[in-house]
């Protein structure tokens, strides 16, 4: 394989992880390598709700701690939530500073939302639904004006080079219909921020190109994986049919709507005493059993909101519109989907993987910060945390030198994923490893992963997806009781003692 010299930092990449390490890393050389135009791929940008921090005076990062832990069902590292929680209120800071215009109230402070299992109302956000996409656009601004930096746009990082212990290298193939052939980037280290899995499930809110490769291409470097079978599903996708289905922010709920089912039936008010604002998992759960028992959940925000749902949430009002819903005046239909991975790549207080040579932030990552069920809005804050911290680990760890402008050479074709395929993958995923699992369902997803591997083993797009998918499968069947958002049927209880699950993509393989 042709092999390239960068000098350079290398990031694989372009949501807000990413872009944010960039920043941090300036003015040591970076290549960021992105699929897609910078803004248009990365799930940071299609972030409703936007960044908690504890900004209100009554409120605290130690309260914001408590409630990440109580959220976390037993399995979220009270060093890492205190960590987090603290740092939160400098990143909103910095933020603030690269250009995001918060939503201010009249005494100038930050308009603070209230979201689900938050006993504050301490989430930082814009115009309501905007949040991710105003935080990219002035950090995209930004990297864009930084000279350190260089984007490599329209490439895809498909396989590291690994001796099992240290990464020295990120294959890259052009990210066009026919594919390319690879090239190995040599770089000074290499930071993982692609995002999670959620387009590995046929029901996602996840951008379509985020299937877990990122994920997969560590464990098959030899990365250790930890809590895969952690995987949060938002319950108020909107039901319409579209892929990825547009999401229908929490901060709904935080403004008053209410769940229904078309029989008019308030059902969260009998289920929990914090009704819609329960912890997401038992949401979640609810409006999976709802719309499988055929009562069509929706989201009603016709009391609480009226009118002003068009204007203050315009990425719910759009994708309402384009659906035919008039949120005014019908309640939106609504449905459970793969939103975020709680597990990924295990990684310490600096984002470090237990491979050399490699940083993992985002939602590739497992920091240990949400457990078996994330806090709503703690996902961005988490990977603003831990791309500062992987930044001054590399700043301090890595020597950049004789940084070159890199141009990739012309490449032929390469091998593609079969749609096919992924639609199966998709469709076993949703099928047999989503909201609900238990043995027998998954013991058949691992077969079937298996065999779709087997039917295209050049192919290593695939390959990583299906790496993912084999971990998330395995993690969940290994882990045998229920917790937080991984529910069994066959082991409804959750067990007294609450551990974290770490397994080798080797060890996973052992369980089909
Ligand atoms: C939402 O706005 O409901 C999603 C927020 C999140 O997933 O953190």
């Amino acid at each position: 394989m042709q092999e390239i010299a960068t000098g350079r930092i290398i990031i694989v990449g372009a949501g807000l992880g990413a872009l944010y390490a960039a920043l941090c890393l300036a003015p040591l050389p970076v290549l960021l390598i992105s699929p897609d135009k910078l803004g248009t791929g990365a799930s940071s940008a299609w972030a409703q709700g936007g960044v908690a921090a504890a900004m209100a005076q009554s409120d605290s990062a130690a309260a914001h701690a408590q409630d990440t832990i109580a959220a976390g069902a037993g399995t979220v590292e009270p060093r890492v939530a205190a960590t987090v929680t603290e740092e939160a209120r400098a990143h909103i800071l910095a933020l603030t500073d690269f250009g995001t215009a918060f939503d201010r109230g009249a005494d100038g402070g930050y308009v603070l939302a209230r979201e689900a299992a938050h006993s504050f109302a301490r989430v930082v956000r814009v115009q309501g639904d905007q949040a991710g996409a105003e935080i990219m656009r002035a950090l995209i601004e930004r990297v864009r004006a930084t000279p350190s930096i260089q984007v490599l746009e329209g490439v895809l990082a498909c396989g590291l080079d690994s001796d099992g212990t240290t990464v020295s290298g990120v294959a890259v193939e052009l990210a066009r219909p026919e594919g390319s052939a690879p090239v190995m980037l040599r770089g000074a280290g290499v930071l993982l921020a692609g995002g999670g899995s959620g387009g590995l499930y046929a029901l996602t809110t996840n951008p379509a190109r985020i299937r877990g490769q990122v994920i997969g291409m560590a464990a098959r470097a030899g990365a250790l994986i930890a809590d895969a079978e952690f995987v949060q599903f938002h319950p108020t996708a909107i039901d319409c049919g579209e892929d990825p289905a547009p999401l229908a922010t929490e901060a709904l709920r935080g403004a008053g709507a209410h769940l229904v089912n078309r029989e008019g039936q308030r059902f969260m008010a009998d289920l929990h005493p914090l009704a819609e604002l329960a912890p997401r998992d038992i949401v979640a759960r609810a409006i999976f059993a709802q719309t499988q028992a055929g009562l069509r959940p929706m989201l009603d925000t016709r009391t609480a909101l009226g009118g002003a749902v068009l204007i203050d949430y315009p990425a719910v009002a759009a994708a309402c519109a384009r659906n035919g819903i008039d949120p005014v005046t019908q309640p939106i239909p609504v449905a459970a989907a793969a939103h975020y991975h709680m597990g990924g790549v295990a990684t310490d207080a600096h984002g470090r993987s237990s491979l050399g040579g490699l940083w993992v932030c985002g939602e590739a990552s497992s920091t240990g910060l949400h457990g078996a069920n994330r806090l709503a809005s703690n996902g961005l804050l988490e990977a603003l945390v831990f791309a500062r911290r992987a930044a001054l680990d590399m700043l301090e760890n890595c020597v950049a030198s004789d940084a070159t402008e890199v141009t990739l050479p012309d490449l032929p074709p390469g091998v593609t994923p079969d749609e096919h395929l992924i639609a199966q993958l998709r469709r076993t995923m949703t099928d047999h490893v989503g909201v609900l699992r238990e043995a027998e369902g998954l013991q058949t997803a691992l077969r079937h992963i298996a065999q779709i591997e087997a039917a295209q083993p050049d192919c290593t797009q695939l390959q990583n997806m299906t790496a993912a998918a084999t971990l998330i499968a395995a993690a969940a069947l290994a882990r045998r009781e229920s917790r937080g958002a991984h529910c069994r049927t066959d082991f409804p209880d959750t067990l007294a003692l609450a551990q974290r699950s770490f397994m080798t993509l080797a060890d996973a393989i052992a369980f089909r």
